[in-house]
C-alpha cells in the first residue's frame, strides 16, 4: 500500500494504477462502517483508493474540527489489511489555497435538516468531494446511507456536473446494540451511549408501525419523539422525507427516508431508516 501526502505524489501513484478504481473518501478514525465501504470497493474494482482528510471547510465555527478523533496508526493498518492500493492523507494546505471557487448546495436538498442546522456544512463537504473525485478519477465511489443527505447531494453534484464517477450507496453498519457506527461515538460516556440507543429504538418503532400498516408520517414522528424525549436532551430533528428530501404526509414505500439528529450530552448523532 502506498501512502501519499502531497498532490504530486498522489498523482504519480494514481498514474501507475491500471484498471477500474473504487474510491472511499473518509475523515479517518476508521470503523467497520468505513471498512464495509472499502471491502465493497475492493470486490467491485481492480484497485482501491482511500482518502483520510478531516476537511475544515465542512465544520462550522464551534464544532469539533480541532478535537475530531485521529487514529493514524490504526487507520493505516486497517487499510493495509483490507488491501487498499493508495491511502491518500493530504494536509489542508495541499487541498486548499485560500480564496477559492465554492460549490453551493442546492436550496431544498442542501439547506433543510442538517443543511439548516449546520449552514454551510454541505457546501464545504461538496467542495472537498468534488476535489477528491477529480483527483482520483475513480470509476466508482462508495458512500454510506448513514449520511443520507450527504449521499443524496453528492449524487446530485455528479449528475449536475456530468462527473464520470458512479456513486454507490452502502447500507448502514451498526454495533451489536443497534447504535449506528460513527467516529464520533467515542465521545459518548457509558451512560450517554445507553441513552443514545433511543435513536435506533425510535427508528425501529417507525419500522414496526409501517409494517403494521401505519402510513401517516405525523403519527410515526410523534411516537418516535416520545421514545427520544425520554433519553435525549436535545432533538435537532425527526423528519420523514421522500428521496428528494421534501416532507411527506404519507409514507411512500421505497421512496421514504426517516431521519433523526439529536444531541446526546455534547455529541451530535445522526441516524436514519430507508423505507
Ligand atoms: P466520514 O464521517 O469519515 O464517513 C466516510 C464515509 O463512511 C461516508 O460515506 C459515511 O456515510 C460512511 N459511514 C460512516 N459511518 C457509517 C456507518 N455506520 N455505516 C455505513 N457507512 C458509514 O462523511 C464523511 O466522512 C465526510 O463528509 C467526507 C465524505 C469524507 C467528506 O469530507
Amino acid at each position: 500500500m502506498l501512502i501519499t501526502k502531497t498532490i504530486d505524489d498522489f498523482k504519480n501513484a494514481r498514474k501507475d494504477l491500471n484498471g477500474t478504481i473504487g474510491f472511499v473518501p473518509t475523515m479517518g478514525a476508521l470503523h467497520k462502517g468505513h471498512l464495509n465501504l472499502i471491502q465493497r470497493a475492493k470486490e467491485e474494482n481492480d484497485h482501491v483508493i482511500v482518502s483520510i482528510f478531516v476537511n475544515p471547510t465542512q465544520f462550522l465555527e464551534g464544532e469539533d474540527l480541532e478535537k475530531y478523533p485521529k487514529k493514524e496508526v490504526a487507520d493505516k493498518e486497517i487499510c493495509k489489511l483490507a488491501g487498499v492500493d493508495i491511502l491518500f492523507m493530504p494536509t489542508s494546505d495541499a487541498m486548499y489555497e485560500g480564496d477559492e471557487l465554492k460549490i453551493i448546495a442546492p436550496k431544498i436538498r442542501g439547506y433543510v435538516l442538517d443543511g439548516h442546522n449546520r449552514p454551510g456544512h454541505f457546501d464545504g463537504m461538496l467542495q472537498i468531494v468534488m476535489k477528491l473525485l477529480n483527483l482520483t478519477n475513480a470509476d466508482m465511489a462508495y458512500f454510506g446511507k448513514k449520511d443520507a443527505q450527504q449521499l443524496s447531494l453528492i449524487s446530485q453534484m455528479v449528475k449536475n456536473y456530468f462527473l464520470k464517477t458512479v456513486i454507490v450507496p452502502c447500507d448502514i453498519v451498526r454495533d451489536i446494540d443497534g447504535l449506528a457506527l460513527s467516529s464520533r461515538n467515542i465521545y459518548l460516556t457509558k451512560e450517554e451511549r445507553t441513552n443514545a440507543l433511543s435513536i435506533p429504538s425510535a427508528l425501529q418503532k417507525a419500522s414496526q408501525m409501517i409494517i403494521a400498516g401505519e402510513r401517516n408520517t405525523e403519527n410515526i414522528k410523534n411516537s418516535m419523539i416520545d421514545i427520544l424525549n425520554k433519553n435525549v436532551n436535545n432533538i435537532d430533528y425527526v423528519e420523514i422525507v421522500n428521496r428528494d428530501f421534501k416532507n411527506i404526509n404519507e409514507i411512500e414505500i421505497k421512496n421514504t427516508i426517516i431521519l433523526v439528529a439529536a444531541k446526546v450530552g455534547q455529541t451530535r448523532l445522526i441516524d436514519n431508516l430507508w423505507v
